[in-house]
């Protein structure tokens, strides 16, 4: 059986995983992260393609792209998540299924982080595992 493509799209500060604030990261680098959910993706008949980006527009057109192919999605917009009507609109344009992920628990931190501009147009939220957030959104795509 081919592996169905997944992407998995990492937002801003997310390259810089490993050592950006482990405390509430941890240590996992963003190559190490990319290495694992392939890993688990090929387990779960998935291949997994991993991308990571600063910019917003860079994120909108690889959602864009995501809309035209009916590939599914796991994003991790980072801070996007709380502001960006931009990659909320974009996702909305996705009809393959979608799921929401955070390493950390944003509805446990700062007020600003309590409120996601995309829960409300993604197939659903995984939050405050952290990599293994990755392993159980990609369980839920498998399973979609
Ligand atoms: C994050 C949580 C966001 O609030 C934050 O801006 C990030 C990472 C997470 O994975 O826990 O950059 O999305």
């Amino acid at each position: 059986m081919t592996a169905r493509p997944v992407f998995v799209l990492n937002g801003p500060n997310l390259g810089r995983l490993g050592v950006r604030e482990p405390e509430i990261y941890g240590h996992t680098t963003h190559a190490e992260l990319a290495d694992l959910c392939a890993r688990w993706g090929a387990e779960l008949g998935l291949a997994v393609e991993v991308r990571q980006t600063d910019s917003e527009a860079e994120l909108v057109g690889w959602l864009h792209e995501a809309a035209e192919s009916g590939v599914p999605v796991v994003l991790n917009a980072a801070a996007f998540t709380h502001y960006s009507y931009a990659l909320r609109d974009a996702l909305a344009q996705v009809s393959s299924a979608t799921v929401e992920v955070h390493l950390s628990n944003p509805a446990a931190r700062e007020s600003f982080r309590h409120t996601s501009v995309i829960a409300s147009v993604v197939t659903g939220s995984i939050s405050g595992f952290g990599v293994q957030s990755y392993r159980l959104a990609l369980q839920a795509i498998a399973d979609a």
